[in-house]
C-alpha cells in the first residue's frame, strides 16, 4: 500500500482526502500548522487522526526534508496554503512564503529524497482575468490579486521541478469547492460556509452585487476522485477540477435556505466596494485597494472546462449540486449546532 505525504491536512480538503486515502488503505503521514486548519476536521465515525497528525510548516524546509528521508513516500500532496483571498492581499510577504516557497520546498524535499509524484492544489482563481470560456488549462490570462498570483507562481515552480529534473508533477485547479468540513467560522469563509452559518443563526446574509454572479462549484468528494486518478500518469500536467457548469450565487443561497427550512430570510444586497470591509488595512495607506478590482472579484464569472480530465483520466463529477449542497448543510450544522451547546 502507497505511503502518502499530505500537508494542510487539518483542512477543508486536506482532511477530506487524508480520510479517503486511509479508507483505501495507504499509509498517510499528514501535517499542518493549524493557522487556518481545525482539530475537529480530523475526527471521522471510524477513525481519529487527532494524534498522528505533525505540526509542522512548511516554510520550514530542513523539516521535510527530514520527513521526506525518513518516510520514502510514494505521493505527495500539497494542499497547504494561506487561502482566504483578503488574508493574502493583507500579508503578501507571507502569503508569498507559504503559498510559493512553502510549494518549493515541498518539490525539493521529494527531488531530493525521492516520491513517485508531487501533486499541488492549484486554484481556478488564475482565470479570474479571462473573458473567454470554459477556461482552458492552457489558455489563459494571468492573474492580478495576491493569492492567485501565488498560486501561479507556485504552479511555474513545479512545472520547472518537472522539465529540469524529471519529476512527475500535477497541479489540480480546484473550481469553487464545496461539501462537509467547508469552513464556516473563519473571518472571510467560502460562500457556502458563511451562507450556511447565517442563516444557522437566523441571520439575513450579506451579498455583494446582485447575487447573480455565477461560479463554478464543485463538490470534494467528486475532486478527491480525480487527486486519486490522477496519481497515474508521467511528466507535468495541469488539469482542472471543475463541472463546467455554473450557478448564481441567488440559486446557491435559494437551495440552501429551502434545506436549512429557512425561505422567509432574505439576503441583503451592498455594493461590492464593501467586499473587503473587514480588512480596513486594504482602504488605507498611500494606495488604496480599487473599487474595480473588488468589483471584479466580486462579479467574476467562472466556468472551467473539465474535457482534459475526462479524456486523460476518464473522471467527472458525479454529484448534483443540490445533493452536495444537502451534505454541506447537514455537516456544517451538526457542527454548530455541537458549538452552540
Ligand atoms: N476550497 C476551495 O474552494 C479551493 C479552491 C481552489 C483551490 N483551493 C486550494 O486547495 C487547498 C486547500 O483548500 P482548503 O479550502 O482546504 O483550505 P483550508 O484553509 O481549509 O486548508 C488549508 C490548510 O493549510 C494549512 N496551512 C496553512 N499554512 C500552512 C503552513 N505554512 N504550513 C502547514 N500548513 C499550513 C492550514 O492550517 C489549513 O489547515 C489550498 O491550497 C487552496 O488554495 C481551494
Amino acid at each position: 500500500m502507497p505511503k502518502v505525504f499530505i500537508s494542510g491536512a487539518a483542512g477543508f480538503i486536506g482532511s477530506q482526502l487524508a480520510y479517503r486515502l486511509w479508507k483505501d488503505g495507504a499509509q498517510v503521514v499528514i501535517i499542518d500548522n493549524f493557522s487556518y486548519g481545525q482539530e475537529d476536521n480530523l475526527i471521522f465515525p471510524d477513525h481519529d487522526f487527532r494524534s498522528e497528525i505533525l505540526r509542522m510548516d512548511v516554510r520550514d524546509a530542513d523539516a521535510l526534508y527530514r520527513l521526506f528521508e525518513q518516510e520514502n513516500f510514494d505521493y505527495a500532496y500539497h494542499i497547504a496554503a494561506i487561502t482566504p483571498l483578503p488574508d493574502c492581499q493583507m500579508n503578501p510577504g507571507e502569503a508569498v512564503s507559504v503559498n510559493v516557497a512553502g510549494t518549493v520546498n515541498v518539490l525539493e524535499a521529494a527531488r531530493r529524497f525521492g516520491c513517485r509524484k508531487v501533486i499541488f492544489a492549484s486554484t481556478s482563481a488564475v482565470y479570474e482575468n479571462d473573458t473567454v470560456f470554459p477556461s482552458k488549462e492552457d489558455r489563459h490570462e494571468l492573474p492580478s490579486l495576491i493569492y492567485p498570483t501565488t498560486k501561479y507562481s507556485a504552479e511555474c515552480f513545479c512545472k520547472s521541478y518537472a522539465k529540469i529534473y524529471g519529476m512527475n508533477v500535477t497541479c489540480l485547479r480546484f473550481a469553487n469547492v464545496y461539501g462537509p468540513h467547508i469552513d464556516c467560522l473563519r473571518k472571510q469563509p467560502p460562500v457556502a460556509g458563511y451562507l450556511i452559518r447565517e442563516l444557522f443563526y437566523d441571520r439575513a446574509p450579506v451579498l455583494h452585487s446582485d447575487g447573480k454572479q455565477r461560479r463554478d462549484f464543485v463538490y470534494v468528494d467528486d475532486l478527491i476522485d480525480l487527486a486519486l486518478l490522477v496519481q497515474k500518469g508521467d511528466g507535468y500536467d495541469c488539469v482542472n477540477v471543475s463541472t463546467c457548469k455554473s450557478y448564481s450565487i441567488n440559486e446557491m443561497y435559494s437551495i440552501l435556505a429551502k434545506t436549512m427550512g429557512k425561505e422567509q430570510i432574505k439576503p441583503k444586497y451592498v455594493a461590492s466596494s464593501n467586499y473587503w470591509n473587514k480588512y480596513p488595512e486594504l482602504y488605507e495607506g498611500k494606495y488604496t485597494i480599487s473599487n474595480k478590482a473588488l468589483d471584479n472579484e466580486v462579479n467574476k464569472f467562472t466556468q472551467c472546462d473539465n474535457m482534459h480530465a475526462l479524456e486523460k483520466y476518464g473522471w467527472k463529477p458525479n454529484t448534483s449540486f443540490e445533493e452536495g449542497l444537502k451534505n454541506t448543510v447537514d455537516f456544517a450544522c451538526g457542527l454548530l449546532s455541537k458549538l452552540h451547546r
